[in-house]
Order: structure tokens, then C-alpha cells, then sequence
């Protein structure tokens, strides 16, 4: 299971990330579409809980939840209201105004079914009006940034090495680590593989799975901007609402 043991040094490698942009979106989305009132918020894919621990500490009414065992358990260290669970087969009764799958998650869907049953869950647990916010890494950020890319970072607690492969005939973004953690009280360190294999699907054929008879396409936006999307995106975000 990609994740697994990236876990351990996903909080170190991800320092980069700035994951202001989303909390600007979600302030965004919660007054365009919100009226600006407080809104409750579910989060799939969710990771370590960093998004979560910022839209908490800003005020949302946040729950989470991942995929991942060891990524939920990184996430509970954090204090979060948080979940095991697959976005295909979503295990919530609760109804939220607004769901997130951020930071390319999605894109570990391998068939366009899979976004179809997604969406399906989805909407079973969005209030009417209530709104599901998703991005996808690009087909153009995989050729021009992760074909045949390498990067490397060491911390006192791991390393980890991230070799990463663009396939235009199968459009899958392939992501293979070498983690290394340090064994506790002993200088070795323990060497853990993982690949991670995204598909790259396109806006128009996610678009065409969307089920009109639970959402409308709200906006389909270029990287962090709610604005139409150009050639050179190497983010999109799609907002959609439940009807
Ligand atoms: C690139 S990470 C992003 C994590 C987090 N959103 C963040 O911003 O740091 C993708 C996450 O999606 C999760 N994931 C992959 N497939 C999933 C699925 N079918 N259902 C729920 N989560 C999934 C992985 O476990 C991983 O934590």
C-alpha cells in the first residue's frame, strides 16, 4: 500500500508545501458558495493531518480520514477528529457542507469507474447545496517536472530517496522511494521501499463520469485561482455541488 512507510518521513519531506493555498480556496469556497457562515467540513485523503491541523486551528468544524493506517495514525498524533477510510466506500452516516480530496489523491484512482463510484459516496454524505473539492496533478506537470526526476533529503530521524517516471502510453506518473528510518537506540537505519503509481486522467474524461443527477460542475479551475484553466496547469481543481 503506497503510504505505508512513507508515513514515517512524510511530514519532513512535505515541509515545502504551501498549504495556505488550500485553506485560501476553502475561505473562498465557503463565502461563494456558503454566504461566509461556519461550515462542516470532511476531509478524504487526508494524510498526516497537516491541512487538517491548519482548518482546524482557523476555525472549521474539520473530521478527516485516509486510506492509510499509518498515515490516520500520524493524523490521530495530531489530535484530529479523524477516520480509516477509502473514498470508494466511504463508512460515514454524518451529512457535511463541504468535502475535500486535496493534493492529488484522487489521482491513485486507476479507472474512471473508481471517480464515478467516488463521486457516488460522496454525494451520500453531502448536505443538499453542499460542496465536494477535488484536484488532479496534470498530465503537462508529469512531462515537464516527474519524468525521470530524482530528489533526496535526509533528517535526524530518516531519508528518504524519491525516483520519479512519466508513462505517456499508460499516462501513469510511477514514484518509487527508498526510506530509510533509524532503528531506536542503535545508529542503523532500516531501508523500506514503496511505489506509488498515479493515473492521469483528463478534465474532459473525469467531467464525463460526474453524475448530473447528483452534482453540478461548479468550476474547474487552474491551479489555485478560481479561474479557467490553461495548457500550462499543472494543478485543477473541480468544484462540484450536490443537487
Ligand atoms: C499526496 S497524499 C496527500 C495527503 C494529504 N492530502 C496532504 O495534503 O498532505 C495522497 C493521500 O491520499 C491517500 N489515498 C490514496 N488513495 C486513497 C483512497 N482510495 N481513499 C482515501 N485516501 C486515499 C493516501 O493514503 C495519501 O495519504
Amino acid at each position: 500500500m503506497p503510504y505505508r512507510n512513507l508515513a514515517l518521513v512524510y511530514d519532513n519531506m512535505m515541509s515545502y508545501v504551501p498549504y495556505q493555498n488550500w485553506v485560501g480556496l476553502i475561505d473562498y469556497i465557503k463565502e461563494s458558495q456558503f454566504g461566509g457562515r461556519d461550515i462542516s467540513l470532511f476531509e478524504i485523503g487526508g494524510g498526516t493531518g497537516t491541512l487538517g491541523s491548519i482548518l482546524s486551528y482557523v476555525g472549521y468544524n474539520y473530521t478527516g480520514s485516509d486510506i492509510t493506517p499509518s498515515m490516520c495514525s500520524a493524523a490521530w498524533d495530531k489530535g484530529l477528529d479523524f477516520i480509516c477510510a477509502d473514498c470508494r466506500n466511504l463508512p460515514i452516516k454524518t451529512n457535511f457542507d463541504l468535502a475535500i480530496f486535496l493534493f492529488d489523491g484522487i489521482n491513485y484512482l486507476s479507472s474512471l469507474e473508481e471517480y464515478a463510484q467516488t463521486f457516488r459516496e460522496v454525494a451520500t454524505i453531502l448536505d443538499l447545496g453542499g460542496c465536494f473539492l477535488f484536484d488532479i496533478t496534470t498530465i503537462y506537470n508529469s512531462r515537464m517536472n516527474f519524468d525521470d526526476y530524482m530528489e533526496a533529503d535526509s533528517y535526524d530521524t530518516g531519508a528518504y530517496i524519491r525516483h520519479s517516471f512519466y508513462d505517456p502510453e499508460s499516462r501513469t506518473q510511477r514514484n518509487l522511494f527508498d526510506i530509510f528510518v533509524k532503528e531506536q537506540n542503535s545508529e542503523k537505519y532500516l531501508r523500506l521501499e514503496e511505489e506509488h503509481v498515479q493515473h492521469l486522467f483528463s478534465v474532459e474524461e473525469i467531467s464525463s463520469v460526474v453524475p448530473l443527477d447528483l452534482f453540478t460542475i461548479e468550476g474547474v479551475w487552474h491551479e489555485f485561482a478560481a479561474e479557467p484553466v490553461k495548457a500550462t496547469a499543472e494543478r485543477i481543481h473541480f468544484l462540484l455541488k450536490r443537487i
